[in-house]
């Protein structure tokens, strides 16, 4: 018996199945997903959804009909309570089970919640699904003023699109800087100051302490200064945990994602985990990391659908990119900063379009660029050949970066 199972249809286990058709590998292939939907683009709900007038079917990858045809059964909104290793099962919460020969885990993330006095009210929303999407999209309608708790990705996408809509929104922000944990100071800064000409208020250093309402709907929240701002609507984006909580109870190794080799294998040959769940070594960083990024659930499941496929394939090695849109702001990254110890720009932030060039021990280990594609492009090839690149080099707008990289390189 080698029928696949996948626990998850975001974009990673849906991107396992539509490859292991494409890579030929036949038999039973059956996705299992808590959502009652088919499986969707998450990007555009923090983007263009919020804006309407796009309707869920128009998010979707494929239709029910593509799933029919390529023989790939779907399990929807049915949650997968354990899996049983002994017996090579997965148990779902309607009480059935379903046998697996490989099994793989494409669980996501779920949300960091606020738990403070008021949280419960209405009005406080998250975003993760489309459902969450759509409840976000109709408060908006009637909100007077928003506050955003969280100044990451999420956070300021939303907050962006508020602005632009002319309501006043607020974003609350533990640390010093938005996105922190992804781009170099000056990155931060120059999206901050960007944000704040749309209308987009910060309280940098801040916590929020409770939420205040009436008749059951959040009013306004209380910071821990003391100051308490009016909302009508709170969008929590304070980040994300993994869900390696099914992967922990069946004896697999979790530690912040569920811990896999570089061919994304847990210590069970069978069972294998991709996307933002797993933790995984990596040529772009000093330790294995969980990466949360659509690329990186599409590459690791093409990795492990030609496994599944009998087909040879390479350690996971896939530079990382992302990106954020933030009114007219495109940000894109490529490459991994943890531990940079020296950052240059190229282009200047006062003309709008950049590029930070992030380096550790004087390798070059990511770029982020603030509407410069063109340097993303090169930088994905730049960090993914591990090319080397001075930072003189990489300041000077008229060295040809393209060139560069394109330049066939020392063995
Ligand atoms: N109050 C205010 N700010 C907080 C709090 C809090 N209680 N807790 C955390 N924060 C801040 C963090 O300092 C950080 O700046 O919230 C921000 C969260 O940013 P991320 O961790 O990047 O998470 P988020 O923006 O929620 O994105 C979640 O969606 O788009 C993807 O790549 C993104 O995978 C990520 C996920």
């Amino acid at each position: 018996m080698d029928d696949i199972v996948i626990v998850g249809s975001g974009h990673a286990g849906f991107q396992l199945a539509s490859a292991l058709r494409q890579q030929g590998r036949d038999g039973r292939i059956v996705l299992i997903g808590d959502e009652p939907h088919l499986p969707y683009q998450r990007p555009p709900l923090s983007k263009d959804y919020l804006k309407g007038p796009m309707l869920p079917e128009d998010l979707r990858f494929w239709s029910e009909k593509q799933f029919s045809d390529k023989a790939i059964e779907r399990v929807a909104g049915v949650r997968v309570t354990a899996i049983d290793r002994r017996d090579g099962a997965v148990v779902l919460s309607d009480g059935s089970r379903v046998g697996f020969g490989h099994l793989v885990l494409a669980t996501g993330t779920r949300n960091r919640v606020l738990s403070l006095p008021g949280s419960d009210l209405d009005g406080i929303l998250g975003l993760r699904t489309v459902d969450d999407a759509a409840a976000i999209r109709a408060g908006l309608e009637e909100a007077q003023s928003v506050v955003v708790i969280g100044g990451g990705f999420i956070g300021l996408e939303i907050a962006a699109t508020v602005a632009l809509s002319g309501r006043p929104v607020t974003v609350v922000e533990t640390t010093g800087r938005v996105m922190g944990r992804a781009v170099c100071e000056a990155v931060s800064r120059h999206h901050e100051r960007v944000l704040a000409a749309l209308g987009v208020a910060f309280r940098f250093h801040a916590g929020v302490t409770r939420c205040l309402g009436d008749d059951g709907h959040v009013r306004a929240v209380e910071l821990a200064d003391g100051d308490v701002l009016a909302a009508d609507l709170i969008i929590v984006g304070i980040g994300v945990l993994p869900n390696d909580d099914l992967a922990a109870a069946a004896g697999l190794a979790v530690d912040d994602g569920v811990l896999v080799d570089a061919g994304l294998a847990t210590a069970d040959p069978r069972i294998f985990a991709i996307g933002d769940c797993a933790r995984h070594p990596s040529l772009h960083a000093t330790a294995p990391v969980r990466i949360e990024s659509v690329q990186n659930a599409a590459d690791q499941a093409r990795l492990v659908a030609a496994r599944l496929a009998g087909k040879p394939t390479e350690p996971y090695g896939a530079v990382p990119w992302f990106w954020s849109h933030q009114g007219d702001l495109k940000l894109q990254i490529a490459g991994l900063a943890h531990g940079a110890d020296e950052t240059v720009l190229r282009g200047a932030p006062e003309d709008g379009a950049f590029s930070a060039f992030r380096y550790r021990a004087g390798r070059l280990v990511a770029v982020e660029s603030v509407g410069r594609p063109a340097d993303h492009m090169v930088a994905r090839r730049l960090v993914g050949g591990g090319i080397a690149l001075s930072p003189a080099e990489a300041a000077d707008e008229g060295f040809d970066l393209k060139a560069h990289a394109m330049r066939p390189q020392p063995a």
